[in-house]
């Protein structure tokens, strides 16, 4: 990354906001632009002290994503899942619903192969807590959100504590 270049903290869109549920278009052009972006979702992301943060949450419906955690950082560009094995429970928490953590089940284990900063592919793996922030943010470039992974009861209830939220800045 360019140092020329620095991230800045952007509003972070909360729960209902219509793009939370859009697929974002995958990103073709590797420039300053697509720099600008992940340094301004690292940068949102830290004010926050989030461990990922997706190009939606932002508002910007473009493939990418960031992840920081055990002091190791990932740039998400055009993610897929390419393995995954074994199963976890965990809770969960997504910055567009702050305050609000449910029970998802996830794959314990992935490995993805996604783009850098250049358009080169790489692949990344990850286990436990790494590989839920990975596809709890390749599930945010999907329209896909945590909370469509509980029952019906439960998803309402959370709907509505999201409810009282709206307007609120954390
Ligand atoms: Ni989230």
């Amino acid at each position: 990354m360019s140092n020329e270049i620095t991230g800045e903290v952007i509003e972070i869109r909360t729960y209902p906001d219509p793009v939370l549920k859009k697929v974002s278009e995958p990103v073709t052009v590797f420039d300053e632009g697509l720099e600008k972006l992940v340094k301004d979702l690292f940068a949102s992301m830290h004010v926050h002290d989030g461990v990922g943060l997706a190009a939606p949450q932002i508002g910007i419906l473009k493939k990418a994503a960031v992840v920081e955690y055990d002091g190791k950082s990932y740039v998400l560009i055009n993610p897929r899942v390419i393995d995954q094995k074994g199963l976890q429970e965990g809770e969960e928490g997504c910055l567009s619903f702050p305050g609000i953590y449910a029970h998802v089940t996830r794959p314990e284990w992935v490995r993805i192969e996604t783009q850098d900063l250049k358009g080169n592919t790489v692949t990344f793996e990850g286990e436990g807590y790494t590989a839920r922030a990975f596809l709890h943010e390749m599930d945010h470039l999907s329209g896909k959100l945590f909370i469509d992974y509980l029952s019906t009861l439960k998803r309402n209830t959370i709907k509505k504590k999201a409810a009282k939220h709206t307007g609120g800045h954390f």
